[in-house]
């Protein structure tokens, strides 16, 4: 797709990136889902080649679809990335990345806050295999120039971290990662999850990581209709990670209809995203001032640690917030269970507002001991601000922090 040379803007790319209706007799204005597991062969001599990587074509679904394809040629374009590549679920794409660039005495590195499943996933699997796992606090850059050395394969990070929003500089982290690359003929990769940003908040490959990973379940699908993992990065990368980890070892591969369902969402990500962080900072305004409310972590709060860093590296503070209510877990669970409109679920990224208690969700593969020292309170409440109306929110909220008073009034807290 191109307007004279000129370069397209974001929202052109994510609508029109990979498809053009005007190709083909039919010209639908959607692509077709190819619902097809495999491929004919003109010849038995064409099977041969395709399959010896000697001639190009699909020709089974666990290596590469139609539909899939321009799904991944569009993340790409959004990411900066030359080659895009879809999974089955976020830990589909985190896995198949892993299996692919590890094996037994190399190490990750990784930032101390973690994706409950992508913790348990290094702590629990990889390590069984021989992968040192370090936890490092990343957003000290610092720490990561001392902790690498030459058995550091990746340094993974979430920025902002899920679920207490810690920011990590990709930038600096990547360039360190890189020095030592040049130094001494390494190959450690740097990996972000991007899930939290999305591409139209913040474009890692641009500050210099190498992989860039998304749960495409949350802003990037948009809707809470799938379950499904992206990852961007260079064209070699990218064919490893297709060979090896998803095909021969996770085969985590998405389905074409839900690939379907993600390039509809994408097509809206610029204006969700906009309505998603203008509506997160009315709220987080709301629950900054709010006398039941000890602290709120928001990357667009003057008040956030590492606000001046959110400036340089996001264009906009995204959707999510993470806060912590007085009285702590008892209190909290009070307030979530007293909200009308706002619902009690987990995932994030929804038009619908989704509120959770990491330590007994989704971060509950962490012993209390692991939480304490990987920087994620009992306490703390996560919120996914959706589309609604933000003073619909801020109301809800409210009235459940009135009723929660009340329950403390009453000695119930
Ligand atoms: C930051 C982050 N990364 C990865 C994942 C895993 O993604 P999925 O649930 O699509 O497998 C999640 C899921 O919540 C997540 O929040």
């Amino acid at each position: 797709m191109t307007n004279d040379n000129k370069t397209l803007g974001f929202a052109t790319n994510a609508i029109h990136e990979g498809y053009d209706s005007q190709e083909g007799k039919i010209r639908s204005l959607n692509p077709p889902i190819y619902m097809s597991s495999t491929f004919a062969f003109n010849s038995a001599e064409q099977g041969a080649d395709m399959f010896a990587g000697e001639a190009e074509g699909h020709f089974y679904s666990r290596i590469s679809n139609p539909t899939l394809d321009i799904l991944e040629k569009r993340l790409a374009k959004l990411e900066g990335a030359e080659a895009g590549l879809s999974f089955a679920s976020g830990m589909g794409a985190i896995t198949s990345i892993c299996w692919t660039f590890l094996k037994t005495g190399d190490e990750i590195l990784c930032d101390k806050t973690l994706y409950g499943c992508t913790f348990a996933f290094f702590t629990h699997g990889l390590s069984k295999f021989g992968v040192k796992i370090k936890h490092i606090d990343m957003s000290d850059a610092e720490n990561v120039k001392a902790a690498i050395n030459q058995n550091t394969k990746l340094l993974y990070l979430e920025t902002p971290a899920n679920p207490n929003m810690r920011l990590c500089d990709i930038k600096a982290i990547s360039a360190y990662a890189h020095d030592i690359n040049n130094a001494a003929k390494g190959d450690v990769k740097v990996v972000v999850d991007n899930t939290y940003c999305t591409p139209y908040i913040q474009q890692p490959l641009a500050f210099g990581a190498d992989i860039v990973v998304h749960s495409a379940t949350k802003y990037l699908g948009g809707h809470g209709d799938i379950i499904a993992g992206m990852a961007a990065g260079n064209a070699d990368d990218m064919l490893r990670v297709r060979i090896e980890g998803l095909k021969d070892m996770t085969g985590a591969v998405l389905s074409p209809m839900d690939a379907m369902l993600m390039m509809r969402g994408i097509k809206t990500l610029e204006i969700r995203m906009l309505r998603h962080s203008e509506s997160a900072m009315k709220v987080a305004k709301y629950l900054e001032a709010h006398t039941a409310v000890d602290q709120v972590m928001y990357p667009g709060l003057p008040s956030f640690s590492q606000h001046e860093l959110a400036k340089r590296q996001m264009s906009l503070f995204g959707g999510m917030i993470a806060f912590e209510v007085k009285g702590g877990i008892e209190a909290g669970r009070k307030m979530m269970n007293a909200l009308n409109l706002i619902i009690r679920a987990v995932s994030l990224g929804d038009a619908e507002t989704l509120i959770e208690h990491p330590a007994s969700m989704t971060h509950a593969t962490y012993t209390p001991e692991e939480r304490a020292l990987h920087g994620i309170s009992e306490g703390l409440v996560r919120l996914s601000v959706g589309l609604e109306d933000a003073e619909d929110l801020i109301d809800d909220l409210k009235q459940a922090f009135e009723k929660t008073q009340r329950f403390i009034a009453e000695g119930e807290v």
